[in-house]
């Protein structure tokens, strides 16, 4: 069987590892510096396993042996934003969280793919390569099938219908400058903006962009969990099937769309190994030009996360 590797067993690693083990695809190994966290909430899954028919192993720890051999790390360590916190706030601590993280990672499991979900997001996938110097295939950022889910269920919501008729999609970054296509997003198979009009879907295009900050401002403490724990389930099973599974997922660009040197939300196809191919959509000059402001915003962040990374050397 093969094992999938969560580090930090908080609110979003904790849930994917449930999802995981429930699913009964893979072995987890679920790694916190908090070791007992960590080995307290593996017991718990593992104690609901019997009545789920599943058949997987959950180990929790502290150590990443425990990762040793993973096909698939999933990185959710790190600080979670607070009510009027935006990503880009926790930046530099997490940086140094990430950074801990992926140079035990590169030890313990070498040939593993890794799926990033520590925010700020685009920012913390490139940190991720740039540490490990593997090739750009083996790691990705999961935010764009959130930030699509997101939009799917806030269409499916205003036209009352089933949330899995809906097949919406964003690109771009996964912040404020984040970008909804409502025009290759579709219903059924019809596009939406032929069931919405340009006012309604202009204002669920910004329920998305705040989707994240709505759930901490309600939830008061923390940030969402269910809906990311699911889209890193179902990205872990794309790359451990081999399924060449087509979400927006945030990757480092080598010329397509344009753009190169910045990891950035583009539909890939995910199999055994990590990514395959970035999809390149026909994009409208308006939607290009969207997604290169999103790209020019990270760029200059990581422009300042390395500043940091050489003056942390
Ligand atoms: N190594 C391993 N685990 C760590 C480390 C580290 N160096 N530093 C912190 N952690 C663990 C914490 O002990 C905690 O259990 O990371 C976990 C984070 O869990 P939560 O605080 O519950 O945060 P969560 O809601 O899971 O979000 C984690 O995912 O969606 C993003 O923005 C979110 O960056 C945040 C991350």
């Amino acid at each position: 069987m093969p094992k999938v590797a969560v580090i930090g067993a908080g609110q979003v690693g904790s849930t994917a590892a449930m999802r995981l083990a429930e699913s009964g695809i893979a072995e987890i190994a679920l790694i916190d510096v908090k070791g007992d966290l960590a080995r307290a909430k593996a017991l718990d899954i593992s104690q609901a396993l019997p009545l789920t028919s599943s058949p997987c192993k959950v180990t929790g720890g502290s150590d990443y042996e425990l990762a040793g051999e993973s096909e698939v790390v999933v990185i959710t360590a790190g600080m979670a934003r607070q009510p009027g916190m935006s990503r880009h706030d926790l930046l530099r601590s997490n940086a140094k969280i990430v950074r801990d993280v992926v140079t035990s990672i590169k030890d313990a499991t070498p040939d593993c793919a890794i799926i990033m979900v520590t925010n700020p997001l685009d920012e913390m996938s490139y940190l991720a390569w740039r540490l490990t110097g593997w090739k750009r295939h083996r790691i990705m950022g999961m935010a764009g099938l959130l930030d699509s889910c997101r939009f799917a269920s806030f269409i499916a919501d205003k036209l009352e219908i089933p949330p899995d008729q809906v097949d919406a999609i964003v690109l771009g970054s996964h912040g404020d400058t984040m970008l909804p296509l409502p025009r290759l997003s579709t219903v059924s198979g019809t596009p939406v903006t032929d069931r919405l009009s340009p006012e309604i879907l202009r204002e669920l295009e910004e329920r998305t962009r705040n989707a994240g900050a709505e759930i901490v401002s309600l939830l008061q403490t923390g940030s969402a969990y269910y809906a990311p724990s699911a889209c890193i389930a179902r990205m872990a099973q794309a790359i451990m099937g081999d399924e060449e599974l087509q979400v927006p997922a945030s990757v480092l660009l080598d010329g397509e769309y344009g753009m190169r040197d910045v990891f950035l939300g583009v539909p890939v196809t995910l199999a055994r190994g990590g990514w395959k191919i970035v999809v390149e959509l026909p994009l409208l000059a308006d939607e290009q030009e969207g997604l290169e402001t999103c790209a020019n915003l990270i760029r200059k962040r990581l422009v300042e996360l390395d500043e940091w990374l050489e003056g942390a050397r």
